[in-house]
């Protein structure tokens, strides 16, 4: 499939430290071949309430082994079997004795290990194609005689021995599924994990649960259970510190923990002076109500804005935002000398991409996000319960926890706040204009009902200066710009179509209640090629 490439075999190789203890024997591991939609795999098989993981193609086969995995997913990628350099997959995998499906690229690659002919097809197939049943008795159980695939390849497989059965297919890929006829292996062609397979779901879960026989043990609660439980194991009786910031993720770990091992928890709230408005309070209070844990609230405002005094260059402001962040957290914990340990809200696509050696813009946001850096510099440990899942299921798991919804279906917000929003040089003036703006503009969100249904709104503060007419006179005051975006997983986003009306009376409000704006302007752009930030 053609790709925003990964390097699937620079992905992490120590799998079997992401596997929760008590899924080994239960897990369908998934080698990651390198496909745009291999997250979307591992969350439709968790969703089918089996738990997954993906793993780099080329680990070792006892490592698998060790996982004691129930099936096995080979997912698609942007190579061609026949390229130099192309992932291979290990012949080996056969010997492990369960079930395995080859999704595009990872059927190719089987079925030529399993000695089929693949052929770069005449006609590539990318988009919805009409696929025709063959055989229902497994796979393709209850899935109609005619329906809709997605298709994305340029190679099929165009050869097959007569150990391979014909389950499917279209009107240019002969083998659009199939059934190897002694080993227990199935390859589909098209991506049963896009929506616009509409009966995907349905194949993925007759291979889980009817081919594979796994147990469908993936909930929540019992996820929660087993991480105390690990925490406890490792922590022992030492203190762990936790950084809040306010939003979901370090809520969900700061909670997780409180439970697991209530007074050994401090947590350092950091008010760097660039927060939303009341956002201290909110944060504080929040916690102080739900949780009995000891909460540290450190203003440190005045270093913070010491620091980004004139400073205009995005990545600097982050840089010196990160570099304080560290300062500040060390004396704030300075009087913990049982403090081993450092719980961080690392979440699954964090660790695939950190994998990935990727570097700049995306290394920066991980950086603060996760407050990276901080373990080496103070010789911490990590704990990182939320390792192993994707942001809905950090909220699930914040449900299960009991957190309020005001925090657990909060709105992502960066590290660095409302200094890359700020666009050039940081002031305390600048600072409040867009606090009361960006506070109107939310106020209007949740009073229409547009909060959940974005997944992300916010003020921007433009650093120029437009005319207007205010009453009878002149004014010359500055720009707020509206970013409003749809998003699933941050990685892509589209502007959202917010209500004509309500953009007016969020405009109307901006301009007559917040003194020094007298233009507001709506952010048309997706991403990419624009990113949600402004900085
Ligand atoms: P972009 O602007 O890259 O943002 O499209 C994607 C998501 O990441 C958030 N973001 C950050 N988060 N530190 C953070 O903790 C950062 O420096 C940072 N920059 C962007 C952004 O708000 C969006 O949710």
């Amino acid at each position: 499939m053609p790709s925003t490439a990964t390097n699937p075999s620079q992905r992490r190789t120590d799998q079997l430290a992401e596997l929760p203890q008590q899924m080994i024997g239960q897990v369908v591991p998934i080698l990651d071949f390198g496909s745009q939609y291999v997250q979307l795999i591992t969350r439709r098989v968790r969703e089918a309430g089996v738990f997954s993981l993906l793993v780099a193609p080329d680990t070792p086969i006892e490592q698998l082994a060790a996982m004691k995995p129930v099936g096995l997913i080979l997912s698609g990628g942007p190579a061609s079997v026949y390229e130099d350099g192309a992932p291979r997959c290990d012949k080996r995998i056969f010997d492990l004795g369960v079930p395995i499906l080859g999704i595009c690229y990872g059927m190719q690659i089987a079925c030529q290990v399993l000695g089929a002919k693949i052929q770069r097809s005449t006609s590539h197939e990318y988009g919805r194609a009409p696929l025709t049943i063959n055989d229902q008795s497994d796979l393709l159980a209850a899935v109609p005689d005619a329906t809709t695939v997605w298709m994305s390849h340029g190679d099929q497989v165009d050869q097959l021995s007569d150990d391979f059965t014909r389950l499917a297919t279209t009107p240019t890929c002969p083998y659009a599924a199939v059934r190897h006829n002694r080993l227990p292996f199935y390859g589909l062609q098209f991506h049963p994990e896009v929506t616009h397979t509409p009966h995907g779901s349905d194949i993925l879960s007759n291979f889980l649960l009817h081919i594979c026989h796994a147990k469908t043990t993936w909930r929540m609660a019992d996820f929660l259970d087993a991480q105390v439980n690990h925490v406890r194991r490792t922590v022992g009786t030492s203190r762990v510190v936790c950084g809040l910031s306010g939003g979901v993720d370090s809520a969900v770990v700061a909670a997780l923990l409180a439970k697991a091992i209530g007074k050994q928890l401090t947590c350092i709230f950091v008010d760097n002076g660039l927060l939303r408005k009341n956002e201290r309070q909110f944060v504080e209070s929040t916690f102080r109500d739900h949780f009995d844990i000891d909460l540290r609230v450190v203003d440190a405002t005045d270093q913070f804005l010491g620091d980004l005094k004139g400073i205009d260059d995005p990545q600097e402001k982050r840089r010196r935002i990160g570099s304080r962040f560290i300062d500040v957290f060390k004396s704030a914990s300075a009087d913990l000398p049982d403090a081993r340990f450092l719980a961080q809200g690392t979440l699954y696509p964090d660790v695939i991409e950190s994998g990935h050696g990727h570097s700049g813009a995306a290394a920066n946001i991980k950086l603060h996000h996760n407050v990276g850096g901080l373990p080496e510099q103070l010789g911490f440990e990590l704990v990182e319960p939320l390792r192993s899942l994707f942001k809905d299921e950090v909220r699930k798991l914040g449900e299960v926890l009991g957190l309020p919804e005001q925090i657990v279906w909060r709105h992502p917000f960066p590290g660095p706040g409302l200094a890359v929003r700020i666009l050039g040089d940081i002031t305390r003036e600048k600072l409040d204009l867009l606090r009361d703006a960006d506070e109107i503009l939310l106020e209007e969100i949740v009073a229409h009902n547009l909060y959940r249904k974005t997944a992300q709104v916010f003020a921007v503060l433009l650093p120029v200066k437009a005319v207007g007419v205010m009453g009878d006179g002149r004014s010359y005051e500055q720009v707020i710009a509206i970013r409003a975006v749809e998003s699933q997983d941050f990685m892509t986003a589209d502007w959202a179509r917010l209500p004509y009306d309500v953009l007016a009376r969020i405009s109307n409000r901006i301009i007559n209640e917040v003194r020094g704006i007298n233009r507001v302007v709506y952010d048309i752009s997706s991403k990419p090629p624009a990113t949600i930030e402004w900085e």
